[in-house]
């Protein structure tokens, strides 16, 4: 019987590998298709939102586009700060949101941020990815990861990251510009942002190009020794 089975799966095999292969060329094919064909934003009414880091600098920035954009929406908010969360909180329920709720946490902590994601989902019916992930009947969620270069955040204050060479690129980097992107990518249903948009093509050469390449092409652009 266990012969039978696994000359069953061999069996399978080319024929799963076609199937991966076909979809391979399907989803570039398509995303191709959208890359050069935007579709409509989507409409964010009555959906819920969770943004981490939300009570400050880009965070809270996105949820103030957000809330421009929609008002009749449920924004939650996961940050370290307590008294920022608040704050926020505060200012975006004057601004006419229907529901925000806060969290107190810190993302880079695991076992913390589990913990909150049951709290969340206890008080408002909702769960975040790595708990998304081992629910069979899974909620209907998108998720959002961005991909930052050079963004001016707390972490890198007081560091020099303007561009040499191409000034226009310092313009891309504010906090404002970010933010829109952001969100613009969200109503876009973008799983991954990468900003300033060039910086996809950036991860790419650095991930697939001998270092020196890569030193060029900073070199090009004028990126400062800081980074
Ligand atoms: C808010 O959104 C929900 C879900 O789309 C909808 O059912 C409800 O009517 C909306 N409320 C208002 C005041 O527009
Ligand atoms: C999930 O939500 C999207 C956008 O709101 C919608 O287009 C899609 O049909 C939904 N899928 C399911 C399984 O409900």
């Amino acid at each position: 019987m266990a012969t039978s089975t696994s000359l069953h799966v061999w069996i399978l095999i080319p024929f799963e590998l076609l199937y991966l292969l076909l979809l391979t060329v399907v989803v570039q094919f398509r995303s191709l298709i959208r890359l050069l064909i935007p579709s409509e934003p989507k409409s964010i009414q009555g959906e819920i939102i969770l943004v981490t880091g939300g009570a400050k600098g880009i965070g809270r920035l996105v949820c103030h586009k957000l809330v421009e954009k929609e008002k009749n929406l449920t924004l939650v908010i996961w940050d370290v700060n307590e008294k920022a969360t608040s704050e926020t909180v505060l200012e975006l329920k004057s601004l006419g949101v229907k529901n925000v709720y806060a969290f107190q946490v810190d993302v880079s902590q695991r076992a913390q941020v589990e913990k909150t994601a049951r709290k969340v989902r206890a008080e408002i019916g909702e769960s975040v990815k790595e708990e998304v992930r081992r629910y069979p009947s899974k909620p209907n969620i998108s998720f959002t990861t961005i991909y930052p270069i050079g963004i001016p955040t707390d972490f890198i204050a007081g560091v020099n990251i303007d561009m040499d060479r191409y000034k226009f690129l310092n313009n891309m980097l504010t906090p404002e510009f970010v933010a829109s992107e952001i969100v613009e990518g969200v109503l876009a249903g973008k799983e991954h942002i990468y900003i300033p948009r060039s910086a996809r093509f950036i991860r790419y050469i650095t991930d697939n190009m001998p270092s020196e390449v890569t030193r060029k092409l900073f070199d090009f652009v004028g990126v400062p020794m800081e980074l």
